[in-house]
């Protein structure tokens, strides 16, 4: 039987790509999403892919996605945590709402979903978990203290969780993109993004797909041996 995938915030953008990718590579995908139900219709009559709508910072609406998941496609053997917001300020203007949103949603998120689906995968002995971090929780950015506290943060729960699951046959690796071409990256200020792309060695954005095939590999049964690991796809803008 295919392996199930659950990706959150998987019908745009990164999230897209890694669905799209994971169905490829033979996966039945569950594509999770938070709010935009007209791009997520949009998405699942172009890919075929199921979309399920629930908040991956509500720790409750994770255990009933999940399980609704595997009610409708059975055990959910592949999870992404790529879901995230960006609320971006410097720390002056930046409001409690903002910093609570972002470390809810983006780093909540990826506690709220390895929760629901650990349990499972520590019994059949076989899991893959995917947390999509970024170079700003690795280098830091002006303007993202929620953001870059959040994804850092990403950064040593997968460390942790890694150490948990390795006996189990779960393997929990995660992905510190770049700037990528997509409308969270469109939202930064033109100035400021041309400034930024200035310093990128291979001089142009990402592209989701090229985050993408990464995911499928750590995904796969010859990820097996890769667990705890962070791999830095950003076009040389920060070697780490
Ligand atoms: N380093 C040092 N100083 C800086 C700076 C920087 N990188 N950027 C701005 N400043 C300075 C400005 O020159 C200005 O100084 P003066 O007051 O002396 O002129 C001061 O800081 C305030 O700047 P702004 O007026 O621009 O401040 P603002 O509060 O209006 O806006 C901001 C700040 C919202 C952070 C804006 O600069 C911005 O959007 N930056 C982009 C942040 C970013 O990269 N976000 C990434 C989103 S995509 C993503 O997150 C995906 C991923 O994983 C990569």
């Amino acid at each position: 039987m295919a392996r199930v995938a659950v990706v959150t915030g998987g019908t745009r953008g990164i999230g897209e790509a890694i669905s799209l990718a994971l169905k490829e590579a033979g996966i039945t995908v569950a594509a999770n999403y938070a709010g935009n139900d007209e791009k997520a219709a949009a998405f699942t009559e172009r890919t075929g892919i199921k979309a399920y709508k629930w908040d991956v910072g509500d720790f409750d609406a994770c255990a009933a996605g999940v399980a609704q998941v595997e009610a409708e496609l059975g055990p959910v053997d592949i999870v992404v945590n790529n879901a995230g917001i960006t609320r971006d300020g410097t720390i002056l203007k930046m409001t409690r709402d903002m910093w609570e949103d972002v470390i809810r949603i983006n780093l909540g998120g990826c506690f709220n979903m390895a929760h629901a689906v650990f349990p499972g995968m520590r019994t059949r002995k076989w899991g893959r978990i995917v947390n999509i971090g970024s170079i700003n929780g690795q280098a830091g950015q002006y303007g993202q203290v929620n953001y870059a506290a959040a994804k850092s943060g990403i950064h040593g729960f997968t460390k942790a969780l890694a150490q948990e699951g390795a006996r189990f046959g779960v393997t929990v690796n995660a992905i510190a993109p770049g700037y990528i071409d997509t409308d969270m990256v469109a939202a930064v200020p033109t100035d400021v993004l041309e400034k930024i792309v200035a310093k990128i060695p291979v001089g142009r954005l990402g592209q989701a797909h090229e985050i993408a095939r990464a995911v499928a590999f750590l995904c796969a049964e010859e990820g097996g041996f890769v667990t705890g690991s962070t791999l830095s796809i950003n076009g040389g803008q920060h070697m780490y």
